[in-house]
């Protein structure tokens, strides 16, 4: 995971840097780290702590790095958090990704006089750049350190006595701001989003050179190679907090226009999809987290719109099917960062088979939007909080739309995600708010919960209790409502909060039934449902829309789980643990 930074121009890079790597945080935030020019010399700082946290000055500068970190090799610590320097300190190192011969490198390197000074796999490129540097030009220098690394990475590096900032990647991502006499480079456009809003995705082994401009090179041949700069459409409004105090209550608010710019997609690019899906001869909807949950949700819709069974597939598990692929399958990877390494494992896969790729991705220029035949882009706008909220509702959204387009229906679809949108837009309400706040601050010392729903609210009930375990941490355990008799029943105890999503559709009575079954033995029960019911202790209301309540369902979810987490003292936005972009496997 982590996020690295660099910036080349005329403004206080430092600044710059710190800005951008608070814009960066979701992907890591246990340490981070500064590595800037400095008179003839290179000034770092590290720091194990969240950049919040920093009250010291940092240099005026034009040239600068930065890295906000998730732990994979080495411990949290000062010594490990990035730049990682080289051993005369003139050549500094930010890396996302992880170097698998790290170790034969480091011994490599030490026999022949480098001292190490972290535990990390990065700190070989440093020195690798260095050892290099004695004979080559800085640029050739960091096109040689590469040629040795196996793995993954997204590199920026600068040296002392050079004026580039160099920048590199293979399967993690990099992208090139391109300003008004200034340049950037960052894992994500919202770091530099306010400078520019012009920007060249990286490719897979391509390197950037930040001097006056920006060169691209190809890494394998060494030879310089065009570019060409697309215009983000998100703005920095967008990317930033603005009045809310966190960025989850932020997107948690903005599901109706995340909804609304679903429907916006052009009936022929839906249709163009439901016919592939139509002529497909086997479906596979593969994704990870809570983006695995609205594929799930999305094969009930497609089993009662369509008539059609489609395979859902946690994407680290999807290898083991390959034997079930052919060149007539149809592999559907949803992703909102497009970035996740398993999906870009199981992409890999299927390709392999010569299975067609159709990708949901929110972020333009990913990694999964660039290794698919085609993508449908979700449109969300930046989502910044590590848990998916808005783009969790809109790809249910999309899916939905989809499942209709199959059976030539897309208006019918579309009037549904409009009627969500209207919904989001009242449970999000601070009227709807206030009987949230309280329901959370009534449970907010409880330690365990469950969650409940049946058919098409099942994933809806799995989401929910993902949200509250995430963000937090309390112990919610999902799973539909058929199954508490088989096991988890034993688990009830007096007062014991259960969510239960009981939506006006065939699955009502039975979930009624589960629920009255679990408040016998002592369970206190929330239903989340159009109506109240005698079963309920506590009733949230949401609007009924039909075959579209799987999209707002979630959302009193998604708020209870914020104001939850805020009356147990966690940070919404930093779930410990947890980064947004998963980039490990
Ligand atoms: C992380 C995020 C989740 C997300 C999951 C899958 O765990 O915190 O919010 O659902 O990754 O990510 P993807 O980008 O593939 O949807």
């Amino acid at each position: 995971m982590c996020g690295i930074i660099g910036y080349k121009g005329p403004e206080n890079a430092s600044e710059i840097i710190f800005t951008g790597l608070k814009r960066l945080e979701y992907r890591g935030y246990d340490s981070w780290g500064i590595a800037a020019k400095k008179d003839r010399g290179l000034f770092s700082l590290k720091r194990a702590e969240k950049l919040g946290e920093f009250e010291g000055k940092l240099p005026e500068t034009h040239t600068a790095i930065g890295h906000s970190r998730w732990a994979t090799h080495g411990g949290v610590s000062e010594r490990n958090a990035h730049p990682h320097l080289s051993c005369d300190g003139n050549i500094a190192v930010v890396h996302n990704g992880i170097i698998e011969n790290y170790q034969e490198l480091r011994k490599y390197l030490m026999s022949k006089g480098h001292l190490f000074s972290s535990d990390t796999d990065t700190e070989v490129i440093a020195h690798l750049i260095e050892d290099y540097a004695k004979a080559h030009p800085f640029r050739e220098s960091v096109l040689k350190a590469i040629e040795h690394l196996r793995g993954s990475y997204a590199i920026v590096a600068i040296k002392a006595d050079e004026d580039e900032v160099i920048g590199a990647r293979k399967d993690s991502p990099l992208v090139v701001g391109i300003g008004d006499g200034e340049c950037f480079l960052a894992s994500d456009v919202p770091a530099f989003i306010d400078h520019t809003k012009k920007v060249v995705f990286l490719g897979d082994e391509e390197m950037a050179v930040l001097n006056n401009g920006a060169e691209f090179y190809d890494v394998v041949t060494g030879k310089e190679i065009e570019k060409e700069a697309t215009e983000v459409e998100w703005d920095a409004e967008q990317a930033s907090k603005g009045e809310f105090e966190h960025y989850m209550i932020k997107e948690i608010s903005e599901q109706k226009d995340s909804l609304l710019r679903a429907v916006a997609h052009e009936d022929k690019t839906l249709m163009d999809i439901a016919d592939q899906i139509n002529n497909a001869f086997g479906v596979f909807f593969v994704a990870c987290g809570s983006s695995y949950h609205a594929a799930l949700t999305a094969s009930y819709i497609f089993s009662k719109i369509t008539k059609k069974h489609i395979n859902v597939v946690y994407a680290s598990e999807f290898p083991y099917y390959e034997d079930f692929l052919t060149e007539r399958t149809l592999m559907i990877p949803i992703s909102q960062s497009g970035e996740t390494a398993d999906v870009m494992a199981a992409v890999k896969t299927a390709k392999k088979k010569g299975t067609k790729i159709l990708s949901i991705v929110n972020v333009m220029g990913s990694s999964l939007m660039r290794a698919s035949h085609s993508c449908l882009l979700m449109n969300s706008g930046p989502e910044i909080g590590v848990l998916s909220t808005k783009t969790y509702t809109s790809q249910v959204a999309l899916l939905t739309m989809l499942a209709y387009a199959c059976v030539g229906k897309l208006k019918e679809g579309k009037e549904l995600v409009r009627k969500a949108a209207e919904a989001a837009e009242e449970l999000t309400s601070a009227e709807s708010r206030i009987k949230i706040v309280e329901l959370a601050s009534k449970l907010h010392k409880e330690e365990h919960m469950f969650s409940i729903g049946r058919g098409v609210s099942y994933p809806t009930a799995l989401e929910a209790a993902l949200k509250v375990k995430e963000v937090a941490y309390v112990n919610c355990l999902g799973f539909c409502g058929g199954e508490a008799k088989h096991g988890s029943i034993a688990l009830v105890y007096d007062g014991m909060p259960c969510l239960v999503f009981s939506p006006s559709d065939e699955t009502k009575a039975d979930i009624l039934s589960n629920a009255m079954e679990l408040k016998a033995r002592g369970a206190y029960i929330i239903g989340v449902s159009p109506e109240n019911n005698e079963t309920f202790d506590c009733h949230i209301k949401v609007p009924d829309v039909g075959d579209g309540n799987a999209i707002v369902d979630i959302i009193p979810v998604q708020l209870f789980s914020y104001y939850l987490a805020k009356l147990r003292g966690c940070d919404p936005d930093k779930p410990k643990h947890l980064a947004k972009a998963v980039t490990v496997r």
